[in-house]
């Protein structure tokens, strides 16, 4: 056990926040000296003093380091670098270096390897190879995450620990035994008796009623579509066991260091669904969030803002941390693009005015070997005369001028529905496309809110929507009468709801609500759908009506829908299999309105759709800017608030702003923000 170095400074029996002793905002990264000798340390700590970095993740990939053969700790290079950290003024996110076992663990105890749906193991050679569910695995896990306590609960660098590393990431379904015998426990819980599980799972059909639950299995693969039920319940139970691997080692921390808060790094990524983040929500001290742009997508700063939005609906509206996101390149994508001038802070400014109060990256210095040599990072291979460096500082620079804005909260009057077990839901095989990708509708929406200036708050079903005008629900294929009632109570109460096709289908067991489609929102928005008509790829229908304001294209999908007595028809379509008939209709409720989207409008037409429900529900952009232009507002109780004004377009902007400060160039400015192409703006105003 380590001596303890300086009195505590808190309350021990209170979590302290994760910043108390970082001035302003985090600035900081994954920080990896095992990798390297120690002149090349010695010159990190100038080059951190440099880029005013004061927070570092420490130790996520160190097991092997820590402890090279069973039981033989070598703890030098850390005790080190803790404490030459805290003599440079720098916090540390340390992790409990449990994100890989070392090759002794796996080579002694093979059964602790996690394994696919069709067997195969994942050995070890890379990284995260172990099964969560795996009760040896566990133990070696939490002797680690102790040892880590025990060495560095006292030391004053320590600001948070990091539990793991991207927990399932790489492996976010394991079908081993260890995990097919904790899903039956788990089975078991929720049920009670096998009878109530046959029931839920519908086992009458292809013979698959269960004796007992020792019958049942995970979804190994299978000659045909395995039940769906099924399906459902193991991306359930798999998000429950991830979070549970987090639970146990978060408490044997807080046990140890009571006062020293936790987390782990999520990525509420348009592409990461393995994990239902909301319900993660309550364990985490403070909500952080690791995100990569994809170099294809040339509406990566859109899809940045989502993610970005998703934390900190994650985080309840809290400000959380950016603990991931890259300088430039990344190694992992098919063609891994440098960055553009100046897209570097836009990104990092991007997470800012979305609620981030800490901003870091992988990692602090590019790694020489290993599978991530060509991954950019804070210090370049090229060294201190690059392009990179020299954003690195700036970036630093720009933090520390912008630090007041640490605390404040992101203002909104708009609510985008999520829910991770509908997106589950509504991509289980068997269904009447496979084209449908629940993501791709909630980004189509996000992307049409975010043209038109709106700030949304990410938010699940069951989640208080009072206080929002706007309620848009895309595809929400699941959902339980609670949820229903409450997107139902909210056009009730005067909001605008916005419902899209293949909602309010199936319950939360995925049984399909009888009667007409979309069962669960049918009395709210006054349709009944009799049949799907999903399009074949690469077909499209043409949908008139003041809706989309004229004429509009949509794909991929139809419906054959009736409407109630004062359900309006805004929208037909006009060719396809469908014309004729119903597209778009609204129905007033309450005092609000609830409008029903049965297809894919393209574009164009969803963007005429968004603009009419923007000005429906009074929901208006904080500046108007020209488009490209992003504005965020972040707002402090005292009064004060912050406008970021982030410009992805080549072209300088002049928006019509209240007066204030501009913080990154010190001028006043007096009701017009100038934003130079590709440029970031931080207004503070006391309006
Ligand atoms: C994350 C991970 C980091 C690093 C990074 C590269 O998934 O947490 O350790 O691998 O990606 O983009």
């Amino acid at each position: 056990m380590r001596r303890r170095t300086t009195p505590p400074l808190f309350d021990p029996t209170a979590v302290r926040p994760w910043n108390a002793q970082v001035d302003g905002l985090g600035y900081g990264g994954d920080y990896n000296p095992e990798q390297w000798p120690d002149e090349v340390r010695v010159e990190d700590l100038r080059l951190l003093r440099e880029a005013g970095v004061n927070v570092l993740s420490v130790a996520i990939f160190a097991w092997a380091t820590i402890e090279p053969r069973e039981g033989e700790l070598d703890w030098t290079w850390l005790d080190e670098t803790m404490d030459r950290l805290h003599a440079a003024g720098i916090q540390v996110a340390l992790a409990t270096a449990t994100a890989s076992p070392p090759p002794w663990l796996t080579r002694k105890h093979p059964e602790i390897l996690p394994r696919l749906a069709d067997g195969t193991v994942l050995h070890q050679g890379a990284r995260q190879s172990y099964s969560v569910t795996h009760p040896l695995h566990r133990e070696y896990a939490l002797r680690m995450t102790a040892r880590m306590a025990e060495r560095y609960g006292d030391h004053p660098a320590l600001a948070l620990w990091h539990v793991d590393n991207e927990i399932g990431c790489h492996v976010p379904r394991d079908y081993s035994d260890a995990a097919a015998a904790a899903f039956r426990v788990w089975l078991a819980e929720r049920y009670g008796t096998i009878e109530r599980l046959n029931e839920a799972w519908g086992t009458a059909f292809w013979s698959q009623r269960y004796a007992t639950f020792e019958d049942v299995l995970p979804p190994l693969v299978a000659p045909m579509f395995s039940n769906p039920t099924q399906q459902l319940d193991f991306d359930r139970f798999s998000s429950d066991a991830l979070l549970d691997y987090y639970r146990d080692l978060r408490d044997t921390l807080r046990e140890l260091t009571p006062h020293v808060p936790t987390t782990t790094n999520l990525m509420t990524t348009s592409t990461t669904q393995g994990m239902d983040y909301f319900s993660w929500a309550d364990d985490l001290d403070v909500v952080a969030n690791d995100h990569y742009t994809i170099a294809a997508d040339p509406d990566r700063h859109v899809e940045l803002a989502l993610s970005a939005d998703l934390s900190r609906g994650v985080a309840g509206g809290e400000p959380w941390m950016l603990m991931e996101h890259s300088t430039s390149a990344v190694n992992w994508q098919p063609r891994n693009r440098a960055k553009l001038p100046g897209e570097m802070l836009r990104n990092s400014l991007q997470h800012v005015a979305r609620g981030a109060d800490a901003v870091m990256y992988f990692q602090w210095r590019q790694s020489r070997a290993g599978a991530e040599k060509y991954h950019s990072a804070m210090l370049p291979h090229a060294g201190t005369d690059t392009d990179v460096w020299r954003n690195t500082v700036e970036l630093g620079d720009v933090l520390r001028r912008i630090g007041e804005v640490r605390g404040s909260r992101v203002t909104s009057r708009a609510a985008l529905l999520v829910d991770y077990p509908a997106w589950w839901a509504a991509e289980l095989d068997s269904h009447p496309t496979q084209d449908l990708r629940y993501m791709d509708e909630l980004r189509a929406w996000y992307a049409a809110l975010w043209r038109r200036g709106v700030t949304v708050d990410t938010v699940t079903p069951r989640a208080d929507l009072d206080g929002y005008d706007l309620i848009v629900v895309p595809t929400l294929y699941l959902v339980d009468d609670e949820g229903a009632e409450n997107v139902a109570a909210g056009a009730e109460r005067g909001a605008t709801v916005v419902v899209t096709f293949f909602s309010g289908i199936v319950d939360e067991n995925d049984q399909v609500r009888l009667g007409g489609y979309p069962g669960a929102f049918r009395d709210l928005l006054g349709v009944r759908t009799e049949e799907f008509t999903p399009l074949q790829e690469g077909e499209s229908v043409r949908v008139v009506g003041k809706a989309v304001d004229g004429e509009a294209g949509a794909d991929l999908w139809g419906e054959k829908t009736h409407v109630a007595d004062g359900t309006e028809v805004t929208a037909t379509y006009d060719d396809g299999p469908l014309a004729g008939r119903p597209a778009v209709t609204r129905r007033y409720v309450g005092s609000g309105a609830a409008w029903y989207v049965g297809t894919r409008l393209r574009r164009d037409g969803l963007d005429a759709l968004v603009s009419r429900l923007v000005e429906e529900s009074g929901v208006v952009p904080e500046v108007v800017a020209p488009a490209g232009v992003e504005v965020v507002r972040r707002a402090a109780e005292d009064g004060r608030a912050w406008l970021f004004a982030i410009n992805h377009t080549d072209e300088a902007a002049a928006l019509d702003t209240p007066p204030g400060t501009e913080l990154l160039t010190g001028s006043a400015v007096d009701g017009r923000l100038d934003v130079p192409a590709g440029a970031v703006r931080v207004l503070r105003t006391t309006a």
